[in-house]
């Protein structure tokens, strides 16, 4: 069997801006502590004026790069997942190659909204698993604050803006003393038939305009609590796993009651999930490389855990996969 990828570094960016539930009220007829009972979300990061998704991704991918101790030059696949490219073409995952000055290889995005990073994280996978690439940057990038309506108080005040990234290799035959370290599995799904529980109302071919978030907020919710814990199981059973085994679950932040649910369906205590979305608010495929880089930063994911990563979003599309840090 080809060896496992691994996860070689990570990295993040948030915009300096920083939007607080108190400023919304402000504007709109909402409040804090609407806001924090529904959501959980306490403040979110909005990027500046002029400042794009393709910026955003790079301050991420080279802190990620920093991390992994590599040169960018050693790339041969960026895969970014976006819902708010910087154009309607070229890919976003390009403007990055060339901040990043390099051009070997591919690069490309993928669209799967707040699922995203779980499909450029697979994509990358197969590519190393098939090899296609050995080393390969993996980014969730997204400046979703220009495509809120901000007056629709029940859609605006959810989501932020913010990159993360992660640097994925080849791992190497005999590596881990036995233990099967890295990637181990991706179950991703999608339902197009689902697709007016959330969705942005313009778009090139539609209306050639770039349109705002529709969402029907509660119907997302119910899916996303059963298709998560669904898609969790799946995972782990296909690796011969129990929850038991779960050290870190890292979840797509849309909502910490969907969190929180979530790992109450599972019967995974709630210091095992990693949570910023009272600090991130939902931004959508950055999210959880976002929380990865949050919680390798700080210690609490370590070698050898066993880390559960799982999204849902607008598709619908849904996902889960596992890795062995
Ligand atoms: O990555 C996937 C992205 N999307 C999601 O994860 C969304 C999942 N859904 C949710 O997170 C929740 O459905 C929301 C947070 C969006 C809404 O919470 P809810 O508990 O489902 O509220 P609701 O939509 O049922 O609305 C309850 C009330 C309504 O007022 P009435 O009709 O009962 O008078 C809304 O108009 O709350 C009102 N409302 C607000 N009030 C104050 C909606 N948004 C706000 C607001 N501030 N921001």
């Amino acid at each position: 069997m080809a060896p496992r990828s691994r996860i070689i570094g990570c990295g993040s960016y948030l915009p300096e801006r920083v939007l607080t539930n108190d400023e919304l009220a402000r504007k709109l007829d909402t409040s804090d502590e609407w806001i924090t009972a529904r959501t959980g979300i306490r403040q979110r990061h909005i990027a500046a004026a002029g400042e794009l998704t393709s910026d955003l991704a790079y301050q991420a991918a080279r802190q990620a790069l920093e991390s992994a101790a590599i040169g960018a030059e050693e790339l041969d696949l960026i895969v970014l997942a976006t819902t708010t490219p910087d154009n309607t073409f070229p890919a976003t995952a390009t403007k990055v190659q060339a901040l990043l000055e390099v051009n070997r290889g591919a690069a490309f995005d993928v669209q799967a909204v707040c699922t995203g990073f779980l499909f450029a994280l697979s994509t990358a996978d197969s590519f190393i698993r098939t090899g296609q690439a050995r080393t390969a940057l993996v980014l969730g990038a997204e400046t979703f604050s220009r495509i809120v309506d901000w007056r629709d108080r029940s859609t605006c005040v959810i989501f932020g803006d913010g990159a993360g990234a992660v640097v994925v290799r080849a791992g190497e035959e005999g590596e881990g003393g036995g233990q099967e370290r890295g990637i181990l599995s991706f179950h991703l799904h999608s339902d197009g038939r689902l697709g007016d529980l959330l969705f942005v109302d313009g778009g090139p071919s539609s209306t050639q305009t770039v349109g705002t978030v529709k969402m029907s907020g509660r119907e997302v919710f119910r899916h996303a609590v059963v298709n998560l814990a669904d898609v969790a199981l799946e995972a782990l059973e296909a690796n011969g796993l129990t929850i038991g085994d779960v050290d870190w679950l890292v979840p797509h932040q849309a909502n910490k009651r969907i969190l929180e649910s979530t790992a109450r369906k599972l019967g995974l205590p709630a210091e095992r999930v990693v949570v910023t979305v009272d600090r991130h608010a939902n931004t959508s495929a950055a999210s959880i490389p976002l929380a990865l880089e949050e919680a390798v930063g700080d210690g609490r994911i370590r070698p050898g855990h066993l880390v559960l990563m799982e999204a849902m979003g607008a598709g619908m599309t849904w996902g889960a996969g596992l890795v062995r840090w």
